[in-house]
């Protein structure tokens, strides 16, 4: 079913902003642009390198958490050089088995999940996958999560002693056992308390993985950010349901489990957009990532990259493939520098 949403350049040469339509922030450059570039290079004058904070990305485009196992899996599906980064999957201070089958089910336009953060455990990763990482140019982040602060301290703790990450990414959509089972995310007291301790260990650049299922997004990403997270990424799945009529049950073993793919861009792209405005550090989006033009949507509400995580469902190579056609695509619509897109919404009315 999600097969056919992928992105291929055939459909990138039916796109609106390839019939005429430009964005607005290009327009300046059009004349510029034809004037310089012979047609046959308009995609090698494109750059689109990004920053995020101190990390400078070749393109904007990375893989996302937990959909993209531990990066070296995929390794002979797809050249790994040609992502802006890699996300491993979620990493724990003890191996985790992870949720009872079934895990994943589809919906009509997304995916409902229920893994349970099953994972190899931190010392596993920083032991057998880390090594085979190292041999790759894109930036590596880890993924971390806990039940308690302490938790998340200790996987850091253990990171900052291995060589070959650019960052770590901080899953706050876990539940505080020490506080009743309440998500870290969905407090900011509590978003302060695990940023906090997260930045006084970590030396590298620490970003912050908002849920999106909160009443204010903006005030959680001004929390995460005043306890010193380096970039915002946004979001996690959504909390949802889907029930086989015939048996009466879930259709997935945790009965309810996150919803992710195509449903979720619209709401997450407000989101984006919500807490880009109310924070200074650069934000990451991610929610139903297939074509270059969900890239440059999420790019002109406030993202500086995007992440992909159930298009790699669909289609191993996804991530490479939607750099290859966020190239052609820019090319076609003139934009010679995709971060000139971040930020640049139009909005007639307040
Ligand atoms: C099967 C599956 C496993 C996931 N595991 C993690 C995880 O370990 N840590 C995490 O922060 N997010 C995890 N996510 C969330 C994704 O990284 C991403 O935030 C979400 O799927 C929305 O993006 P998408 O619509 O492109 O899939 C998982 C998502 C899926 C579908």
């Amino acid at each position: 079913m999600l097969a056919h949403r992928m992105p291929v350049p055939k459909r990138v040469m039916r796109d609106s902003c390839l019939t005429g339509q430009v964005f607005p922030q290009s327009r300046r450059r059009r004349s510029h642009a034809r004037a310089k570039i012979p047609a046959v290079t308009v995609s090698a004058a494109v750059d689109l390198s990004v920053e995020v904070g101190a990390l400078r990305l070749s393109n904007p485009v990375i893989a996302a958490s937990g959909t993209f196992g531990y990066g070296v899996e995929f390794a002979h599906l797809l050249d790994l050089n040609r992502l802006g980064g890699i996300v491993v999957k979620g990493l724990s201070l003890e191996p985790m088995a992870g949720a009872a089958a079934p895990r994943l089910c589809e919906t009509p336009s997304g995916m409902l999940n229920a893994v349970g953060l099953q994972n190899i455990g931190v010392r596993a990763f920083v032991a057998e996958k880390l090594p085979a990482l190292r041999a790759y140019r894109t930036h590596v982040i880890a993924n971390v999560f806990g039940y308690s602060v302490e938790e998340y301290v200790g996987v850091i703790r253990i990171l900052e002693e291995a060589e070959g990450l650019a960052g770590y990414e901080l899953n706050i959509s876990c539940p505080n056992t020490a506080h009743g089972g309440l998500q870290f995310g969905s407090d900011p007291q509590m978003v302060s308390e695990v940023v906090g301790a997260a930045r006084r260990a970590a030396r590298r650049p620490l970003w912050v993985k908002l849920s999106p299922n909160v009443t204010d997004i903006a005030l959680i990403a001004r929390a995460a950010e005043n306890a010193g997270a380096d970039a915002l990424t946004v979001a996690n799945t959504y909390q949802a349901m889907s029930v086989d009529i015939q048996t009466r049950k879930s259709r997935i073993g945790r009965v309810t489990g996150g919803l992710s793919g195509p449903a979720i861009k619209p709401i997450t792209i407000r989101l984006v957009y919500e807490a880009s405005r109310a924070v200074k550090i650069p934000i990451v989006g991610l929610g139903g990532v297939e074509t270059p033009e969900d890239v440059m949507e999420y790019l002109i509400v406030g993202a500086r990259a995007v992440q992909v995580g159930t298009a790699n469902f669909a289609r191993p190579d996804a991530c490479q493939r939607l750099v290859e056609a966020l190239e052609i695509a820019c090319g076609k619509c003139k934009i010679n520098d995709i971060s000139s897109l971040t930020a640049s919404l139009q909005v007639d009315c307040s």
